[in-house]
């Protein structure tokens, strides 16, 4: 399903990921928006600077596709370390983590995506690493087991999580900083559509620029994507220029709204208010009712669905407001008017 989302706010393919490399920010002073994080990282980083240490574990929460693994990058260049980048799921046994720590030169930043679905053995690893620099490996088995202590260089861990609630109280006290991110405004995403189409050498009108935004959710790399889909539409349709008609046109071709909703944005809302009354629905029934994964609604839905105001989450379950029945054009006297 999220593959054919074009307002999905996952990395999807090779193409987000070449993308990603040439228009993500190298400089702090590049990187726009989240402006009390780059406060706070400054002092940080010039702190540890003029101590001569390598900073502090830092771990970045927040919704996907706002920065996260942009921010580290900027940090490692800021701070000129290298970065070694993997993922909670890729790191299946605890000796994935140890050859990778191993191999760390002092001050590097080992960069952990989605740390809440690291492996329990794995975070154990992590533990005394993060702690003390050491790397405890147990030898042998059984009674004669033995505690193998290594050291390992002085490294920073910078994690991120969509999900901080699932981290565990060990892992998140063991890091130094926490920082949230949160969605843009929308002249920050109009200043990254700006700069993204300077560097890719696109032309864009300034009324067109502020379509793409207001259907960007406020996540730079949605605002990317579409920009790029958008060019796709004027070089066939237009002359190359992106002209406020044609992205308004692209845009709704794409079945992007005025807010940036989709079809399982929709289809999300409308189950709550045609099946459920407006709610409250508990998140299971709404996953069946809707045939999207718990994890999927609840982690890349519903943060920009409250975000604008549509959805609550309440002790009782979810409830639609009156500004997304609104926005609908559905009053729950008569939902059925959604599937007409
Ligand atoms: N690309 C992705 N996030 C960005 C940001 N915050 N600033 C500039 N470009 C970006």
């Amino acid at each position: 399903m999220d593959e054919e989302r074009i307002i999905s706010s996952q990395v999807r393919n090779q193409e987000d990921t070449a993308l990603d490399s040439t228009l993500r920010p190298k400089r702090l002073v590049e990187y726009i928006g989240q402006a009390k994080v780059k406060q706070n990282l400054e002092i940080f980083m010039a702190a540890a600077k003029k101590r001569g240490e390598p900073i502090e574990h830092v771990l970045l929460y927040g919704p996907p596709g706002l920065g996260k693994t942009t921010l580290a990058g900027v940090i490692a260049n800021e701070m000129g370390v290298s970065i070694r980048v993997t993922s909670g799921p890729a790191m299946e046994r605890a000796g994935d983590v140890a050859a990778i720590l191993t191999n760390l030169e002092e001050g590097d930043i080992l960069f952990i995506d989605e740390i809440h679905r690291l492996p329990k053995t794995v975070e154990e690893v992590l533990y005394p690493a993060m702690e003390d620099y050491s790397l405890d490996l147990i030898v042998g088995k059984g009674p004669s087991a033995r505690v193998l202590k290594l050291d390992l260089p002085r490294f920073t861990l910078i994690g991120a999580t969509t999900r901080i609630s699932m981290l565990s109280s060990p892992l998140r006290d063991r890091f130094g900083a926490t920082y949230p991110l949160s969605f843009y405004e929308e002249d920050e995403i109009s200043q990254i559509i700006a700069r993204s189409s300077r560097i890719l050498a696109i032309p864009v009108e300034e009324s067109a620029n502020t379509i793409i935004a207001q259907r960007s959710r406020r996540t730079p790399r949605i605002a990317n994507r579409l920009l790029k889909r958008v060019r796709d539409y004027v070089d066939v349709k237009g002359d190359g220029i992106i002209t406020e008609s044609l992205a308004y046109d692209a845009l709704g071709l794409l079945e992007v709204d005025a807010l940036g909703l989709d079809m399982v944005d929709r289809k999300i809302l409308a189950a709550i208010v045609e099946k459920f009354g407006g709610g409250p629905v508990g998140l299971g029934t709404l996953a069946a009712a809707t045939s999207e994964e718990e994890a999927t609604i609840e982690d890349i839905y519903e943060p920009f669905l409250m975000q604008l105001g549509f959805l609550e989450r309440t002790p009782r379950g979810r409830m639609t407001t009156d500004r997304a029945h609104e926005h609908l054009g559905v009053s729950l006297d008569s939902p059925s008017k959604l599937f007409g």
